[in-house]
């Protein structure tokens, strides 16, 4: 198929970070700092990425406020035309920072929540202290005029909470909350069992949501991502593989999206080797899972396979053992029961402690 041009980017600046949250969508192998790209090449990626149609730039990380130039990276993308939205856990950046990142021309923050207290907010990010100094930082950032959108990845540990992050991100004025139940990539695989909801709790969620987007309609906007090893139709992956988005790791390869890496039989450019245009229409692996000529029965035949493109490839790789196959959240996938059964496992183990992910 001709594929169309992105419409956003994510640049994982650098996967070092002050928290270790146990959910974390990086991969277990991590780039070293020695690894990661120039500040020149990153800006030089940002122009690269605005060719080619790209409108939105997600800074990320890891925490992309690790990265000493994270100012000069906001400018350089600005310059390109990109609006840019910085997604961080807070942690590093002080009221002079974000004040000069205001004048460098950053556009939007997206702030994590990894509990609304002190106690689960410090206990899930493996950092005592954090959440003090996050609610600090989250004042400077609604103070500096940033719109604020909150970001509160919840699971199986945190999950009663959510009625209350609701209502502090009405309070703290943020125009957005994104409600994710924890997905399984990643370093959140080694947490399967000490995170997975339970049945009951991924419904009471949607219920709490719902209610919730009713009585805050024009006050505040949620966007939600449900539990899918509990649900019966798999979620567009990134807007469809190779289809809207790309990301970029803190050592300069492009990716389809953030958990491509889990694929094996996958090889993927560097922004180091090749311009960013070849690799997003002729790369191997944006190509693979393009469009629905690679699809197998049920999806080929199925009249939802434009609508979710047979949803997430990586988690076909990681439940199936095969990156083409239906993705098993599918209710027509033959291993959909097999899914199942291994929500119900994991969400009863209450013997799971959390691993902590590690900063390389
Ligand atoms: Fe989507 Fe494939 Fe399931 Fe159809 S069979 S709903 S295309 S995942
Ligand atoms: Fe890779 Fe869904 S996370 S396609």
């Amino acid at each position: 198929m001709t594929a169309p041009a992105p419409i956003a980017m994510l640049a994982e600046l650098t996967y070092r970070c002050p928290l270790s949250c146990p959910y974390c969508s990086n991969p277990v192998e991590m780039a070293a700092r020695e690894k990661e790209i120039s500040t020149e090449l990153w800006v030089d990626v940002f122009r690269q990425a605005a060719g080619l149609g790209v409108l939105q730039l997600h800074l990320s990380g890891g925490e992309p406020a690790s990265r000493r130039d994270l100012v000069d990276l906001v400018a350089g993308a600005r310059d390109a035309g990109l609006y840019t939205n910085l997604i961080t856990s807070a942690i590093g950046l002080t009221q002079r920072r974000l004040a000069e990142l205001d004048a460098a021309g950053l556009d939007h923050v997206q702030l994590s929540l990894q509990g609304t207290d002190a106690d689960m907010a410090d206990r899930i990010g493996g950092y005592n202290g954090g959440f003090k100094r996050k609610m600090q930082a989250a004042a400077w950032i609604v103070e500096a005029g940033f719109p604020l959108t909150l970001n509160a990845v919840v699971h199986r540990q945190n999950l009663h909470q959510l009625p209350e992050a609701i209502e502090m991100a009405v309070e703290m004025k943020a125009r957005r909350i994104e409600v994710a139940i924890v997905q399984f990539h990643g370093w959140a695989m080694l947490n399967r069992s000490a995170m997975m909801p339970t049945r009951a709790q991924a419904d009471e969620a949607s219920r709490v949501v719902a209610e919730a987007r009713k009585r805050l309609k024009g006050q505040l906007v949620i966007d939600y991502v449900p539990a899918d090893y509990h649900g019966d139709y798999p979620k567009r992956c990134m807007g469809g593989w190779g289809l809207s988005g790309l990301n970029v790791t803190p050592d300069g390869l492009v990716l389809p999206c953030h958990a491509a890496q889990t694929i094996p039989n996958l090889v993927f450019d560097n922004v180091a080797d090749k311009p960013l245009s070849d690799i997003w229409y002729h790369g191997g692996a944006f190509n693979a899972y393009r469009g629905e000529d690679w699809m197998q029965e049920p999806c080929k035949s199925c009249d939802r396979r434009k609508l979710d493109f047979g949803g997430c490839r990586c988690q076909a790789m990681a439940i199936a053992g095969d990156p083409a196959a239906t993705d098993p959240t599918c209710i027509k996938s033959p291993l959909h029961s097999r899914m199942q059964e291994l929500a119900q496992g994991f969400s009863t183990d209450d013997t799971a402690e959390l691993v902590y992910r590690k900063s390389p």
